[in-house]
């Protein structure tokens, strides 16, 4: 078959790329999609059990720092876009091996450019139709302050909705403008990487975009990460590790809602701009917590709030960052985009689908994982 474009989706088995993955291929059955990743602990091919025999999409393995082996799949397959996620993503993984995160995210990034730079500059039409689109994180920006940190009633939230959980907690927002201030291993390495995309623009011309997305949740999120880390520990009643006072905030986006202005933005973002995505969403880490314990507790049918004595107090991270909040109204405005799920109902949607794929999770928490889970917050 004959198809209209061929993208290569890295890190299309880790839980973003795994929903970008669906939705293209899906979405766009005259497009090749090809998921290239290399399967570290957080890649799982069982996230995309439901498109993994359609004939627009193929599956390889491999690590982006693969220079040959791209450069030999742009050129056999023709690849004409690329949207690129594959990266060490955990704040914490970071703390304890930065190492690992320069490699993936700044080598592996850099090592994707220049071979899309080799095989496009070889072409007669040139970067004509082409696309790299890197996907990166609101980290960058480093921290916000915490001007009002009882929070205050929502003028800057999308669709407002009562209580304060929806109020901002300071009086700015990160901007497409703001100033990078990476403060952890993982958003320096991101931070380098958005750099290197960038120079390949203004060095090269090569058709570059730029996308710096808040914390994303819902389906298929590795359980390292808070919400579905919490969800499953409150399950089976383990304490919930809440660093510090749980007093930081982060800004909350439904992963479907990051996926819809990925595909959005591949199609019709202007080369060399820089798109901030967010739901206007902020919310300290104690209150959401607080809304997940209720959520599971009725959804199992145990007394809503009966599980709060789970909240275990422990060491902060190193080098926490206070405060995240991104102004997305420049992709509201000029795309048209905006956030299609208030929190409550996707933190709904988000602890049922947990729970009913209970061997998704199970998978993942047994064996060799749960013995590195283990040796991680050991003492903490
Ligand atoms: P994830 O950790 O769930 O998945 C990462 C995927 O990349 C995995 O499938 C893994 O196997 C793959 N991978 C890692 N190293 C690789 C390598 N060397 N070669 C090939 N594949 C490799 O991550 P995620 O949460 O889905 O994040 C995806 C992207 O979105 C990342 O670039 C991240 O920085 C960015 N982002 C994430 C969030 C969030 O809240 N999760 C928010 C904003 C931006
Ligand atoms: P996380 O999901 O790791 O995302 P990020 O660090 O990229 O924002 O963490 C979200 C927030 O929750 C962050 O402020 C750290 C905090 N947190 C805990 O309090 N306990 C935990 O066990 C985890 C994983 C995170």
């Amino acid at each position: 078959m004959k198809f209209k474009r061929t993208i290569v989706i890295t890190g299309g088995a880790g839980f973003i790329g795994s929903h970008v993955v669906r939705l293209f291929v899906n979405k766009y059955p005259e497009y090749k999609i090809i998921n290239l990743d290399k399967l570290t602990y957080a890649g799982n091919l069982a996230n995309l059990k439901d498109i993994e025999d359609r004939p627009n999409y193929r599956f390889v393995k491999m690590d982006i720092c693969d220079f040959d082996a791209f450069y030999q799949l742009m050129q056999d397959e023709h690849v004409d876009g690329i949207i690129h996620l594959a990266a060490e993503s955990h704040v914490d993984r970071s703390i304890k091996d930065p190492f690992t995160f320069a490699r993936t995210n700044v080598m592996g990034t850099l090592s994707l450019l220049q071979a899309a730079k080799l095989y496009w500059e070889s072409l007669p039409e040139g970067y004509d139709g082409k696309r790299f689109y890197h996907i990166s994180t609101d980290e960058v920006y480093g921290a916000l302050e915490m001007n009002h940190p009882e929070g205050i009633e929502p003028p800057f939230t999308t669709k407002a909705s009562s209580g304060a959980h929806h109020a901002a907690y300071g009086d700015d927002f990160f901007y497409e403008t703001t100033k990078y201030n990476p403060h952890s291993p993982y958003s320096a390495s991101k931070a380098s990487s958005d750099h290197f995309v960038r120079a390949f623009h203004d060095t090269y011309g090569m058709p570059t975009i730029v996308t710096n997305c808040s914390n994303n949740y819902g389906p298929y999120q590795f359980p390292e990460k808070l919400i579905p880390l919490f969800i499953n520990n409150i399950r089976h009643r383990k304490p919930l590790p809440v660093y510090g006072k749980g007093e930081n905030v982060r800004d909350w986006l439904y992963v479907e809602d990051h996926t819809r202005a990925i595909d959005l933005i591949f199609h019709q973002g202007t080369v060399a701009e820089t798109y901030n995505i967010g739901g206007f969403n902020e919310w300290k880490n104690i209150d959401i917590i607080k809304v997940v314990i209720q959520t599971v507790d009725r959804l199992l049918g145990r007394t809503e709030g009966e599980d709060m004595d789970l909240i275990t107090h422990v060491t902060d991270r190193l080098g926490h960052d206070a405060r995240y909040a991104i102004d997305s109204s420049k992709l509201q405005k000029e795309l048209g985009w905006e956030p299609s799920l208030q929190f409550e109902e996707g933190i709904e949607k988000t602890v049922r689908w947990y729970l009913d794929h209970q061997e998704w999770m199970d998978n993942i928490t047994s064996g060799e994982y749960e013995k590195y889970y283990e040796s991680m917050y050991a003492g903490r």
